[in-house]
């Protein structure tokens, strides 16, 4: 029997945190009063993950996103990965990453066999870089990204959270980046994580906004009023609506988690680095895989608790606007 959840959901993407850990503290992530790291022993081991992640995949999960904090601060992920390959039945296993460390371990990566890779950038300007991420380095960043490609991972993702007043006057500048790559540029809707409520407030941009600004923007600085006739849509793949202007090699992406609800056709689950496993990002409710795995728990009882996991995604989140909850724990911990 497959993990499902209401409305015949079917789960068949984890993301899973491999560490609450990160060399950068990004505004929109990490609460300004900062968190508190987990010990090291409340971590899963690569051995906890492993069990837990093969459980799953029988269970019908197919592609496993590894995500953090930052994936690359966790000792030997490159091991973990070559792990992850190994379990029959995951087709794809991907990482989410800041890009700080890249340089050093696309090539690992890729010897490993990680499939693919998203980076997050949200803004082109090296002052503005360091601010956002409290500390990190531009060059750096585009190091790495260049250590990527000659690794061979081609089809890169970048990941900009956009934030009103701060970058949004670069959405025609980063969305042009896929005019001359091959790469996708993916705007996301700045979600009200934990402590994030003030700053939100004052900065989220819906995706509708976050559209047509790219889009005016990108018209204006490429002089080309022909781009805004080509911007037409080219689908919608899970949680991000693509445009693809005819003449670009790459394509753009706008993710709307709040504006526009895709909780409907959400696979996600979540594995966060102390082996709670989530249904849902925004919701309270986990299931303690820790628990089960430390206190040799047999498969079909870990299996029956991954399924009332599955059970306990909404279906919808209540995050529902300003006045909305926000969500119950730092990004960082759960996994973005
Ligand atoms: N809103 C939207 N996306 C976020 N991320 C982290 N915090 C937020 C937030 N508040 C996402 C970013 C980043 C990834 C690691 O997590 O896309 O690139
Ligand atoms: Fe670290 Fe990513 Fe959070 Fe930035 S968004 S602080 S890089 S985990």
């Amino acid at each position: 029997m497959k993990l499902q959840s209401s409305g015949e959901r079917m789960l068949n993407y984890l993301r899973l945190s491999v560490t609450d850990r990160c060399n950068l503290r990004c505004r929109y992530c990490i609460p300004a009063e900062g968190i508190q790291p987990l010990p090291r022993a409340d971590l899963l081991s690569f051995e906890e993950i492993l069990r837990a992640v093969e459980l799953l995949s029988a269970l019908g999960v197919t592609k496993v996103r590894i995500t953090g904090g930052e994936p690359l601060v966790r000792k030997e992920v490159t091991r973990l990965v070559a792990g992850l390959k190994r379990i029959p039945g995951l087709r794809e296993v991907v990482m989410t990453t800041n890009g700080q460390l890249l340089e050093k371990f696309a090539q690992p990566l890729r010897d490993a066999g990680l499939d693919r890779l998203n980076l997050s950038l949200d803004t082109l300007n090296p002052d503005r870089y360091q601010q956002v991420t409290g500390g990190g380095n531009l060059s750096r960043f585009w190091r790495g990204v260049r250590a990527a490609e000659a690794a061979g991972f081609s089809n890169l993702k970048f990941n900009c959270v956009v934030m009103q007043g701060f970058n949004d006057d670069e959405l025609g500048d980063l969305a042009l980046l896929a005019r001359d790559q091959p790469w996708q540029i993916r705007f996301i809707e700045y979600m009200p994580m934990a402590g994030q409520a003030e700053s939100w407030a004052a900065r989220y941009l819906p995706s509708g906004k976050i559209e047509a600004e790219a889009l005016r923007q990108a018209v204006a600085s490429s002089g080309s009023d022909l781009l805004a006739a080509r911007w037409t849509p080219a689908g919608f793949s899970g949680t991000a609506r693509i445009v693809k202007p005819a003449g670009f090699r790459g394509s753009i992406g706008f993710i709307s988690p709040l504006g526009a609800h895709f909780c409907h056709s959400c696979n996600r689950l979540r594995l966060s680095s102390d082996g709670r496993l989530h249904a849902c990002l925004l919701e309270e409710g986990s299931v303690d895989l820790r628990a089960l795995l430390r206190d040799g728990a047999d498969d079909a009882a870990i299996r029956s608790r991954m399924r009332e996991a599955a059970a306990l995604k909404p279906e919808r989140h209540g995050v529902a606007g300003l006045d909305g909850p926000g969500a119950a724990q730092p990004m960082s911990r759960v996994g973005g």
